[in-house]
């Protein structure tokens, strides 16, 4: 963590908000949303990594999953939103929490909305993660993810000290089945085609600030940080 980063922490307050990070593949979501919910003590959640999980354990859920995520498609609203109704009103979610991949669709940012109001919560602080698309092919080809602790590296960009072991706890680093490179186009144009107008969903309701993705991870934490401490130079409504 670099030195302005160390100093925004020490005056970290508590969240008390949902707050999202939308974006396509490969944007740095999950990097940014494990560094932040780390940094106020809240969840990290990722219907990505729950998807997988119930995958791991061939739950019927993982089952019907699997193969459209294999294909590069988005999973039905009706199963994500049953999983996401659930997951949030464990009480770990009461101090807020942050959700990376979460909505993906219109349906499921309406319905998420009026989840969050029956939890006592506005409207989500939406944290835009803009990138070239052309962009994140190598981030996703590069991507290698800890089997132990999920910890997120990248052979071209943020390498580990030993190659294939993560740096936190020396666990076998892997490749998810999705991050191949015929599977990244589908995985795009289902961002583009279901995801993207959400862009503008959340624009109108006042709660969507946009953050340049193609600076260095550092960067964008700082900045992340701004726009949920409310720093932010745009009228983003937060
Ligand atoms: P999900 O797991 O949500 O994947 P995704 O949205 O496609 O996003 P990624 O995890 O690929 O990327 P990221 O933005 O988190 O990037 P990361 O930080 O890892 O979804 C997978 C599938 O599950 C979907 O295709 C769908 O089938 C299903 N699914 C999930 N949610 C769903 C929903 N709500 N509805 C329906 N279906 C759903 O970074 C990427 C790489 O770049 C890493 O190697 C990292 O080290 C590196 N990196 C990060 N930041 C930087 C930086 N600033 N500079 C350089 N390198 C960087």
């Amino acid at each position: 963590m670099d030195k302005t980063m160390e100093k925004a922490t020490e005056h970290l307050g508590s969240l008390h908000r949902a707050v999202v990070f939308l974006g396509p593949p490969g944007a740095g979501k999950g990097t940014q949303a494990k560094e932040l919910a780390r940094m106020f003590g809240v969840p990290h959640l990722s219907t990505g990594d729950m998807l997988r999980e119930c995958i791991a354990h061939g739950t019927p859920l993982g089952l019907q999953a699997k193969p459209i995520m294999e294909r590069g498609e988005l999973v039905p609203d009706s199963l994500v939103l049953k999983m996401v109704k659930q997951r949030i009103q464990n009480a770990d979610c009461s101090a807020g929490f942050v959700f990376d991949g979460f909505p993906r669709t219109v349906a499921q940012a309406q319905y998420f909305g009026e989840l969050l109001k029956r939890c006592g919560y506005e409207q989500p602080l939406v944290v835009h993660f803009a990138i070239d698309p052309a962009l994140v092919l190598k981030r996703i080809t590069g991507r290698r993810l800890c089997k132990i602790g999920g910890e997120i590296y990248n052979i071209f960009e943020r390498p580990t000290k030993v190659p294939g072991r993560c740096d936190k706890d020396g666990g076998e680093l892997e490749q998810r089945p999705d991050d191949r490179e015929e599977i990244v186009k589908p995985r795009l144009e289902a961002y583009a085609r279901q995801t993207a107008p959400l862009v503008a969903y959340y624009r109108r309701l006042g709660r969507l600030h946009d953050v340049d993705a193609a600076q260095s991870v550092e960067e964008v934490s700082r900045r992340v940080l701004e726009v949920v401490q409310g720093h932010d130079a745009q009228s983003g409504g937060s």
